[in-house]
């Protein structure tokens, strides 16, 4: 089968499973040059570990420090004539490599949510890899259903209080435009937190906990993003920074769990606006990621999600560091991004932009290519022309 993105508003229907592969080896080639991690984890469950920060907190751990790993992620698989979502073939590449280098790593693929699968993965932990020392909860998902009430609570990403308005682009048609949101009502904002604040991180340690299974000593993350006054309305106050909140209420119980537990610890990382399946469904933010781009490249200080994610764990978690905390107890590797001078040069950007100047004033071009990389598209080396196979199972 030949394999074209077929670009569906912010979605691309259609992932290249050799494309992925080298979308992935590139992220390990990156880890292995930067060398390894002094002190890094050994045995890591990466929560939403197949695309995104997930993906590259996965990548960083085995590569960096010869991690076991466990991937738990929720992906289409392939199918006889039909392609997976990219992230079935990222974990495919991710596990084939580590395996190739002699480094344990074991996959769920279902709904984290539920109880079934954290049976499933409190299972594999005891019968193969013993204690785990990093938890990382990574997911970013638009509905959870509740594994004791079995409701069905679906996440959105409005503003509170007060309707929004602000310039945001069609990625695909290179269209910028005004929105107007309409506030959340606060049974939307209550479903959101369900969905993306702490609840269910608090469930997965309790079960890590309760099973004997977490290292004394052991460390969890999860991520958050805080960005710039352009996008707080949707963001930061909206719904989803309704949500983070808990996911930092979260934290700090884990936290003080934790700490009783061989003195281990719990916290947020707040990383930066980066190109992703979650980021790429926000009203307004991929305007502003296109414009960050822009003038992080040329300042020379871009990163992606590989860079990092091997900065947190190099420079905040391992190497013989310790976690620098804001005063609200979270790391931060938003710290580039939120420079004075790049969020200046950001607020000079953001009012001149529209459809005409698109090109020349962001980095929309830069955001294009990297939303299609992640879906294994435009990677060096894959002739796109060429017969591929869609259908590749999980070993
Ligand atoms: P992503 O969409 O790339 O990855 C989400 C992961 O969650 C995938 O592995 C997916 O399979 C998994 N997942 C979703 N629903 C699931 C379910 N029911 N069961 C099991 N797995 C499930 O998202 P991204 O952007 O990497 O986001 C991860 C975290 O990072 C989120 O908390 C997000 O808010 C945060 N973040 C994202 C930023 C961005 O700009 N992309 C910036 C800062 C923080």
């Amino acid at each position: 089968m030949i394999i074209k993105p077929k670009v569906r508003g912010f979605v691309c229907v259609t992932a290249h499973p050799t494309g992925c592969a080298a979308h992935i080896q590139q992220q390990i080639d990156y880890i292995k040059a930067k060398g390894p991690i002094k002190g890094g984890p050994k045995n890591v469950l990466v929560i939403g570990a197949s695309t995104g920060f997930g993906l590259a907190s996965r990548i960083t751990a085995a590569f960096g420090s010869g991690a076991a790993t466990l991937g738990v992620f929720f992906e289409r698989p392939s199918e006889e004539g039909r392609p997976a979502t990219p992230g079935w073939y990222n974990t495919i590449a991710v596990t084939n490599a580590a395996r190739a280098a002699g480094i344990y790593a074991q996959n769920l693929n279902g709904d984290a949510f539920s109880g079934e699968i954290k049976q499933q993965a409190l299972a594999i932990i005891a019968r193969d890899m013993g204690p785990i020392d990093l938890v990382v909860y990574s997911l970013a998902s638009p509905r959870r259903t509740h594994p004791k009430t079995g409701v069905i609570h679906k996440s959105v990403l409005k503003p509170l209080g007060a309707p929004y308005t602000n310039q945001t682009v069609d990625t695909d048609k290179g269209i910028v435009s005004s929105i107007t949101i309409e506030p959340a009502t606060e049974t939307e904002a209550a479903d959101t937190i369900s969905v993306m604040g702490g609840e269910d991180w608090e469930m997965w340690m309790q079960a890590l906990s309760d099973a004997k299974l977490l290292a004394p000593g052991a460390t969890s993350i999860a991520y958050s993003y805080i960005g710039p006054t352009h996008t707080w309305p949707i963001y930061k106050d909206g719904t989803i920074g309704r949500a983070k909140i808990d996911l930092e209420r979260a934290a700090r119980a884990i936290d003080a769990q934790l700490k009783s537990h061989g003195g281990g610890r719990a916290f947020i990382s707040v990383n930066k606006a980066l190109v992703s399946q979650a980021s790429s469904a926000i009203p307004v933010v991929p305007l502003y990621i296109s414009i960050l781009y822009k003038v992080m490249k040329a300042k020379g200080t871009h990163e992606g999600c590989i860079e990092q994610m091997q900065r947190l764990f190099s420079t905040q978690l391992y190497n013989g560091n310790s976690p620098k905390f804001d005063s609200e107890g979270r790391v931060r590797v938003d710290d580039w991004e939120m420079r004075p001078e790049i969020q200046d040069a950001v607020s000079v950007i953001w009012p001149k932009v529209a459809t005409e100047n698109l090109v020349e004033l962001t980095d929309i071009t830069g955001y294009r290519s990297e939303f299609l990389r992640m879906f294994g598209f435009g990677l060096p080396g894959i002739d796109y022309e060429t017969e591929v196979e869609p259908h590749v199972p999980m070993a």
